[in-house]
């Protein structure tokens, strides 16, 4: 196929790359990814060992040795030339991403873009690692503060964004000084192993030594990243138990987790909305990716005075919601990822109707080649247990308030905490909503949905999403070592506190 091949892909992949350099292992297992709008395989990967684990750390650290002492803009120059080749293969990257995962090939381009603007971010970045300085209490001495690489940061991503994900992390570690290694989601290596390839090239050109590694181990090595202690930081992206487990492992060995989890996202809409924004917004909050976002729209909690009418526009919208093969142009929705995301939305549509959700529009699994399902709209109750569940699917629960404070509450009654919205043109309720009795996520949004947030901002949420920033603002503080100086630049040996520490004789 002319996309797998344009962007160095073949029919079987080798599964790890350790520096500019591909591992030959065979006989740990096969991987195949599938697309899921037809369930073919579109290439195979051939699995790594615990070996070639090892030999990629002790590589990556020889390589971050030299790396470290790169001056920053000049590491910010190598990302600066990633930048241009992601755009030069843009197109091919994009479609592989759609075919991968089943969403848009507009979302799969946005997607590769926003790995571009990440690069360019970085390579800003590079010059202002700012350290502040500090007044000294004693006299001749100057305080301040400066950044040092961490050394190797693990990245763990997942299926939904194989691409962004990645940069956000690794451009940043990467200017900041370190070595990457990263193990993508089996879901969606060859796109991981697309931008190895693209990496590879770039670093080779320009003499230096690659910086990036990528991985897909089987199954019982799986946790060797979280277990390292060579590897101070692991950033994980992917579900709240996981995370949880990635945590733990990470504690206990007193690493750095960084983690972006779940999300349970909500808009509210008042009475004031401009309700053809927020329609607009919530279509693709919760369609967008087939609702495999974590900033997905899961809830809409509206007001009673535009509930009926806000609810009949959305109902109208999702009938000419176009399902299909998300890489034609006039596709709105594609797939889900596999058979048992399909299975999920299944049971998931048992449970709503079980507890008394109402389904307003569709909630059945769609019978052709493919994991397609229909995208369904929910009138829900405040007291169904399901609205606090983050469902990685298309289905959107439409709630009522009165007053905004109760609004604020439903909102920030979930576990989650990553992204939030607010459509009014009220701006004591938008004050409300933006102030510290307001909502109590990571990202708070104003007559703007819950998903597609810029890369200019750090991404990331509180509770059960893991706390982690990513991306922009001043994300690259974590993957740096804060480091507190002291000169003393006078001929005497004051002690801070005033504390008097002397010989008699002195
Ligand atoms: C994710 O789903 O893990 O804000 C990331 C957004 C995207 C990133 C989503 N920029 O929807």
């Amino acid at each position: 196929m002319k996309i797998l091949e344009s962007l160095g892909l073949a029919p079987i992949n080798p599964g790890a790359c350790i520096g500019g350099d591909w591992t030959q292992t065979t006989g740990q297992g096969l991987i195949s990814s599938i697309n899921p709008t037809n369930n073919q395989t579109i290439a195979q990967v051939q699995l790594c060992s615990a070996d070639d684990y090892e030999e990629m750390v002790l590589h990556a650290k020889k390589a971050q040795w030299e790396w470290r002492m790169v001056p920053a803009p000049e590491r910010g120059e190598v990302i600066r030339r990633i930048g241009l080749a992601l755009r030069e293969h843009k197109d091919a990257l994009g479609s592989l991403v759609t075919m991968e995962t089943g969403k848009l090939k507009e979302e799969g381009d946005g997607e590769v873009q926003e790995a571009i603007d990440m690069a360019d971010f970085a390579v800003g970045q590079s010059r202002m690692l700012y350290g502040k300085s500090m007044q000294s209490e004693r006299p001749r001495h100057r305080m301040l503060e400066q950044w040092q690489p961490l050394g190797l940061v693990g990245v763990i991503t997942a299926f939904n964004f194989p691409v962004a994900v990645w940069a956000w992390n690794a451009f940043i570690a990467a200017i900041c000084g370190n070595g990457v290694i990263w193990k993508p989601s089996s879901k969606s290596p060859l796109c991981a192993l697309a931008l190895q390839h693209i990496c590879n090239q770039v670093f080779k050109e320009m003499g230096q030594t690659g910086i990036f590694s990528v991985y897909l181990p089987q199954a019982e090595d799986k946790e060797l990243i979280l277990r390292d202690k060579r590897i101070p930081l692991v950033s994980f992206t992917g579900s709240t138990p996981v995370g949880r487990h990635v945590a733990e492992l990470l504690a206990q060995r007193l690493g750095r987790s960084l983690l972006e989890l779940s999300g349970n996202n909500a808009i509210i809409v008042d009475e004031t909305a401009n309700l053809d924004l927020a329609v607009k917004a919530i279509l693709f909050g919760a369609i967008g990716t087939t609702g495999q976002r974590c900033t997905t729209t899961r809830r809409v909690i509206v007001q009673d005075a535009v509930l009926r009418e806000l609810t009949g526009r959305l109902t109208k919208a999702y009938a000419q919601v176009r399902i299909g093969d998300p890489l034609q142009p006039d596709t709105l929705m594609g797939p889900v990822i596999d058979g048992r995301a399909k299975e999920d939305f299944i049971a998931t549509i048992q449970e709503i109707e079980a507890q008394g959700g109402k389904i307003l529009f569709g909630g059945k699994a769609i019978e052709r080649e493919g994991n397609f399902v229909q995208p369904t709209l929910v009138m829900a109750q405040r007291d169904h247990d399901y609205i606090r569940r983050e469902n990685f699917m298309p289905i959107l629960y439409l709630l009522e308030f009165t007053v905004m404070e109760e609004a604020i509450a439903i909102n920030n009654e979930t576990s989650h905490g990553l992204s939030s919205a607010i459509f009014t043109q009220d701006i004591n309720h938008e004050e409300l909503f933006l102030s510290a009795a307001g909502s109590d996520c990571g990202i708070a949004n104003v007559n703007i949905g819950t998903s597609g947030a810029e890369i200019g901002g750090a991404f990331g949420g509180e509770k059960d999403t893991g706390g982690g920033r990513e991306a922009g603002s001043d994300a690259w503080k974590a993957y740096m070592r804060r480091q507190t100086v002291t000169i003393n630049w006078g001929g005497q040996m004051p002690l801070a506190q005033g504390i008097r520490f002397e010989l008699d004789n002195e």
